[in-house]
């Protein structure tokens, strides 16, 4: 059955709306944490529009389960996280202009730059994850960069579920959950984790949750959205079991 990991930058996003105290980013992982959260995950932008380094801090000492810190590859975000040691970091393209990470990383033309900041950080002893799409030629090259994981980029899946009302018999959307586990045998094989994570919310996530040797679905939006309503122990709550009941309906 797949961990989850709930992305709580939105949080952040809505106290930095107010430039503020509240709500607290880190009382959100905590209450995350309570509703069965495997991994808290958290995304130091380099204009820090959401999460500040203060979160990152404080994440790094109060999470009980595991700190996923997504960056960029850029020297600061490098510098940072050997300071912090998370346990793992995932590595995601960054645009300046962008609402939310928008495409996979492009590790086979960055290839030498990212072997250079995977070694580094296994230096430190963190696992190292690269956001890529469901595209064999990044899987192998994320696994010749040295990547212990890759997180499938699930934002065109997401889209074309939504557009075929959730029909998995149209043909687009089977297509694209087949092109996602294909994606996940090329990554396993190469003797990488298989995560999966972006646009997933609670409609959505059973064709994912079922799929053979997922390892770790990040997700944050929906349970954030969710927990406006509920809380977000609950809001994980739902999503914990919705993904229990994904994984036992897997043929
Ligand atoms: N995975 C990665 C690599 C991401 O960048 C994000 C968004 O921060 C997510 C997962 C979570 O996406 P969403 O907020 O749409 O669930």
């Amino acid at each position: 059955m797949a961990n989850l990991g709930v992305n709580i930058d939105h949080v952040a996003t809505l106290r930095q709306a107010r430039r503020g105290t509240e709500p607290d980013p880190v009382g959100a992982a905590h209450e995350a944490e309570l509703g069965g959260a495997d991994a808290i995950t958290v995304h130091l932008r380099e204009d820090r529009r959401h999460a500040q380094d203060r979160d990152v801090e404080v994440l790094r000492a109060t999470v009980q389960t595991k700190l996923n810190l997504e960056m960029a590859a850029t020297d600061e975000m490098l510098a940072m996280a050997r300071g912090i040691v998370p346990a793992m970091a995932t590595l995601v393209p960054e645009g300046r202009m962008e609402i939310t990470t928008e495409g996979g990383l492009d590790v086979r033309s960055g290839l030498d730059r990212l072997r250079d900041v995977v070694a580094s950080l296994h230096e430190k002893g963190v696992m190292v994850s690269a956001f890529v799409e469901a595209d064999a030629d990044q899987i192998e090259a994320s696994a010749e960069a040295g990547f212990d994981a890759c997180e499938i980029h699930t934002g065109p899946y997401a889209r074309l579920y939504h557009a075929a009302g959730g029909d998995r018999r149209n043909a687009g959307l089977h297509a694209e959950i087949e092109r996602i586990e294909h994606a996940g045998r090329i990554v396993r094989e190469a003797g990488m984790r298989f995560n999966a994570g972006h646009a997933l919310n609670y409609v959505n996530v059973g064709p994912i949750a079922a799929m053979e040797g997922v390892w770790e679905l990040h997700i944050g939006h929906a349970i954030v959205s969710r927990a406006v309503f509920v809380g977000v122990r609950e809001a994980v709550r739902e999503m914990k079991s919705l993904i229990v009941q994904s994984a036992g309906g897997r043929s």
